[in-house]
């Protein structure tokens, strides 16, 4: 197959990873890519990812036959509309269906509607209506933007003025959701949709905060783990997990979002937190997450264009459930000097092709450029480092070790990614 994957990240990485390891001869083009995709795909670095007329019209062009769509840009920018219109096969769901993860008071209605599990939430326009539902739902408060915001709109805290505080940031531009805190590990888990069927992968688990031991600020993602084997203790394994999960919370969402005429064809990913009353939904995103993929996807035995393909196309129940090795994969995610606040681009990189000759390792890129000869980092976070073994200590070793080959100025990550597995 001719495949298009949309975005620039390691998410995207690891799916144009995932469909070379198939070895089916497919044809990999990547808009816009990054240095590490470009050793793997064509890349198309003049094709604008979100624009919808310019995507459709390179996919007719040059007789793709699917489209993937990485982040959650294009989705909002509508290009999954604009392809399916014209009859081009898309994994990603229509901008409607994508406000799933756009807005959190849409999501919060199709779960009520759906009666999915999930924590109380109050929608709040002015100061003293946040002030009100901070004092209904008492400490810890969780105060979210309702829009996209990267990460970065959400704020978990016992202090009532920071949580004030960081709802007036936001209520200029529109209403802010005030939640009941959810107390539980989480999970990430991603269903592949074709509006209908749903198929769940395996779950992982990702570290948000950007140092050791879960302190400091909320980033996009600082590493993941997958399997998560303590799933086995109170669910008793992983599939009956994923059978409840399925049941309770990805069919009835899907099949609700399909009655509303906005059915979603693409990666459901369920963010999850495991309570003392039952597993909670604290977010829906509409695309594969970051960096969780990363350890889903080199897991994965079933091939990832057939499980794309059935979706995009309408025949995911014909087929089977995903396959998973019994390998664990760890990854770890190396960031520039600054991260998350104001990180410093442009340093030189060195040590990849030692990291990657790492026994189970290889390197997934989320911000390179290619520059004098070698590697720049272009962003936050910079590149994954995977590691894929029989146990989580040797994925951690294998990992860490790779690790220590690579060289960028200032750069840190985390030292305790699957730490807690391993023991
Ligand atoms: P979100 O952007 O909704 O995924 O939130 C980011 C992170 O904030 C989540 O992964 C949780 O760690 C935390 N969080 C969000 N909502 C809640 C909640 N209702 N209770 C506890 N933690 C939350
Ligand atoms: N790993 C979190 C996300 O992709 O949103």
């Amino acid at each position: 197959m001719r495949i298009l994957v949309l975005g620039s990240g390691a998410r995207e990485h690891a799916i144009i990873l995932a469909l070379a390891a198939e070895s089916a001869g497919h044809e990999l083009f990547a808009a816009p890519g990054n240095a590490g995709i470009g050793a793997d795909a064509t890349l198309v670095t003049t094709l604008n990812p979100d624009d919808p007329a310019a995507v459709t019209l390179f996919a007719n062009d040059e007789r793709i036959d699917l489209v993937v769509i990485g982040p959650e840009a294009p989705l909002v920018a509508g290009v999954a509309d604009a392809l399916r219109e014209r009859g081009i096969p898309v994994f990603g769901p229509s901008r409607a269906a994508a406000q799933l993860e756009g807005s959190k008071a849409f999501a919060k209605r199709i779960m009520d509607a759906a009666g999915v599990p999930t924590g109380r939430a109050t929608r709040a326009q002015t100061r003293d209506e946040v002030a009100a539902a901070l004092d209904a739902y008492g400490a810890p408060h969780v105060v979210k933007a309702d829009g996209l915001a990267a990460g970065k709109g959400v704020v978990v805290t016992d202090d009532r003025e920071a949580a004030l505080a960081h709802a007036d940031r936001y209520l200029g531009d529109g209403a802010v959701l005030v939640e009941e805190f959810l107390s539980g590990p989480e999970v990430s888990l991603f269903f592949v949709s074709d509006g209908d069927t749903v198929r769940a992968l395996s779950p992982a688990q990702d570290f948000k905060r950007a140092l050791d031991g879960d302190a400091g600020p909320n980033t996009g993602g600082m590493g993941a783990y997958s399997p998560l084997p303590w799933l086995a203790e109170r669910f008793g394994g992983e599939q009956a997990f994923v059978e409840l999960v399925t049941r309770e919370v990805a069919e009835p969402v899907i099949r609700q979002l399909d009655a509303e005429g906005t059915p979603f064809i693409g990666l459901l990913y369920a963010g999850l937190i495991l309570t003392d009353a039952g597993v909670k939904v604290i977010e829906f995103n509409a695309r594969f997450g970051d960096p969780e993929t990363q350890v889903v996807l080199p897991r994965l035995r079933t091939p990832l264009s057939a499980l794309l393909m059935a979706a995009a196309s309408g025949t995911l129940e014909d087929q089977p459930a995903p396959e998973f090795s019994d390998d664990v994969a760890v990854t770890v995610v190396l960031a520039s000097e600054g991260y998350p606040e104001s990180p410093v681009t442009g340093r030189a990189l060195g040590g990849l092709d030692a990291a990657a000759a790492t026994d189970g390792v290889h390197l997934a890129h989320a911000a390179t450029r290619a520059a004098d000869g070698g590697l720049v980092a272009t962003g936050g976070r910079v590149l994954n480092v995977v590691a894929v073994a029989d146990t989580f200590g040797a994925a951690r070793d294998r990992a860490y070790h790779a690790l220590s080959h690579i060289t960028l100025e200032g750069a840190h990550y985390r030292r305790d990614i699957a730490a807690r597995v391993a023991e």
